[in-house]
Order: structure tokens, then C-alpha cells, then sequence
């Protein structure tokens, strides 16, 4: 029986927990989540008081759902040694981070793995990292899902162009799949991110546009928007992403 906790108990979490449920191979033996009342109705055994009480439980893998700022945290509180599977992956635009998330993981031998969560390709864009010369990525959502409950936008308006790097700092919470395609690619200097916010969708768009020595690739993806930052792909990606690494199949491993 492989044990997991779960960090984040919102539209992921309860989601994966959901579903592990029918799952005889797999158990959530811990839960944190700081709004208590997200996790009233469950076994109290597996809610944990802290973050730290859950880096300390013996767990095989830990799956965050939470929030960028969390992984961090999260990461150095491990001391059970159980491997960390992350959906808030703008967190490794901060080099510091992943620097030091390198050098626990030798010596721990944990490893960090990155789900392609959103989007699809990141297997593709890593195999051919040295062929690529551009990788871009567009992303359109509704301004209610990039976090900007109050805007007047009417017609769909570009409202960030740079690199990743600066992305991930401005949308911690929207831009997930740009980190994860310059993890995969680029790195966060030399990937050109683009957002648009558009009052009239109801989907979350992502279009790759990736350019190098004898390949030119352009793939669109869309999921419709289920959670406030999430669209409806997502939580069964993820889930999907959790089964494979714990049948220890070949994954996106990046530690
Ligand atoms: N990789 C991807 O493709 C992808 C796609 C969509 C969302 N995401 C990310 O996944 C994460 C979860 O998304 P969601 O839709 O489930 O969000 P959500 O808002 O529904 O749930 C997040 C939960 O985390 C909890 N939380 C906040 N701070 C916490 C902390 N310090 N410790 C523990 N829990 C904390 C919140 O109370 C909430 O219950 C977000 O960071 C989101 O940006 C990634």
C-alpha cells in the first residue's frame, strides 16, 4: 500500500482524494489544508494541524495543490523523506529555490515531480531541448480566472507580454503550464510568455509555439474553467500524473 498526503484540500485535492477512494493500492493517510472547514466530515486521523506535522508523517509521495509560496515551505519541511509531486510550478521560477531543492533532493535521494497538469508535450519539448531556438506561450482566460475580479475589460487585451520569469512573479497562480514549458524547454529567461484576458470566453486557451533546428511545432490546448484558477482537464491530469509515478512507470522526472 502506497501512502500519500495531499497539501491543499480545493478543487485538486478534493479531487484526487475523491478519487483515491476506490483505490485499494493507494491511501491518503494525511490532509493539510488551513480552512478547517474544507475537510470537516473527514477521518481526523488523517488531518494534519500544520504543514510541518505532514512533512513529518511517514509518506510515500506528497502531492501540493495549494499555492506557490506553499511548495517552498513545504519542500524543506519534508523530513520523512517522501517524494513531492507539484502542481504550483511557477514556484521553480525562483532559481534560489531550485538550487536548493537540488541539493536536498542529493542528498535525501527524493525525488520532485513535475505533472504536465494543464497542457500537453513537455516529454516532446524536453527530448528536443537541444534543438529549440524559441518556445512561446500564449495563454486566454477570463479575467475572473487570472485573478482580476473586478475588471472592465470588454474586448480580449493583451495584458502581459515578457518572459516567463516575469510571468510566474506577476501570476503566481495562472501561469503554471509557462513554468512548466520552460522547465521543460528553455529555462524562465528565454521563454516569451503572452497573456490575454477575454470577457467572452469560457475556456482556458494555451497556444505553444516552439521553433528550432529542423522542427517547427504549434500546439493548442483547451479545457473549459471549472475552479477559479483551474480548468476541467486539469484535476484528472494530475490524478492520472499521481498513479504513474506511484506504479513507478517512466514519468517526467526532474530530480
Ligand atoms: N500545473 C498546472 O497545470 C495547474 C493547473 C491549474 C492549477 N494549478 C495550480 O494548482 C494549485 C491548486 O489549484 P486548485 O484549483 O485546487 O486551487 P483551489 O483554490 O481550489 O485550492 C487551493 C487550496 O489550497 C489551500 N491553501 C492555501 N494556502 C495553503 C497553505 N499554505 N497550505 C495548504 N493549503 C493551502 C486553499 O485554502 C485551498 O483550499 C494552484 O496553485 C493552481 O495555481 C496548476
Amino acid at each position: 500500500m502506497k501512502k500519500i498526503g495531499i497539501v491543499g484540500f480545493g478543487y485538486i485535492g478534493r479531487y484526487i482524494f475523491e478519487h483515491l477512494k476506490q483505490n485499494d493500492e493507494i491511501s491518503v493517510e494525511a490532509i493539510w489544508e488551513p480552512i478547517a472547514e474544507k475537510t470537516v466530515g473527514l477521518d481526523q486521523k488523517i488531518i494534519c494541524k500544520s504543514l510541518e506535522e505532514l512533512g513529518t508523517r511517514p509518506l510515500d509521495l506528497i502531492v501540493e495543490a495549494a499555492h506557490a509560496d506553499v511548495v517552498k515551505e513545504l519542500w524543506l519541511l519534508i523530513t520523512s523523506g517522501a517524494d513531492l509531486m507539484i502542481s504550483s510550478v511557477t514556484s521553480f521560477s525562483d532559481k534560489k529555490f531550485r538550487d536548493e531543492m537540488e541539493q536536498k533532493a542529493k542528498k535525501s535521494g527524493q525525488k520532485v515531480y513535475l505533472p504536465h497538469g494543464a497542457i500537453l508535450g513537455l516529454d516532446g519539448l524536453r527530448d528536443g531541448r537541444a534543438l529549440l531556438e524559441s518556445v512561446a506561450i500564449t495563454t486566454t482566460k477570463h479575467p475572473k480566472n487570472l485573478g482580476m475580479l473586478d475588471s472592465k475589460i470588454t474586448k480580449p487585451e493583451v495584458i502581459f507580454k515578457g518572459t516567463t520569469l516575469e510571468a510566474c512573479k506577476k501570476f503566481p497562480r495562472n501561469v503554471n503550464v509557462h513554468a512548466a514549458i520552460a522547465l521543460a524547454g528553455l529555462g524562465f529567461d528565454n521563454t516569451e510568455s503572452v497573456v490575454i484576458a477575454d470577457a467572452n470566453t469560457n475556456k482556458m486557451q494555451h497556444r505553444i509555439e516552439v521553433k528550432g533546428q529542423g522542427l517547427n511545432w504549434n500546439l493548442e490546448i483547451e479545457s473549459f474553467s471549472a475552479g477559479a484558477v483551474t480548468g476541467s482537464y486539469t484535476p484528472a491530469s494530475l490524478y492520472n500524473s499521481l498513479l504513474t509515478v506511484l506504479s513507478e512507470r517512466n514519468v517526467f522526472q526532474i530530480v
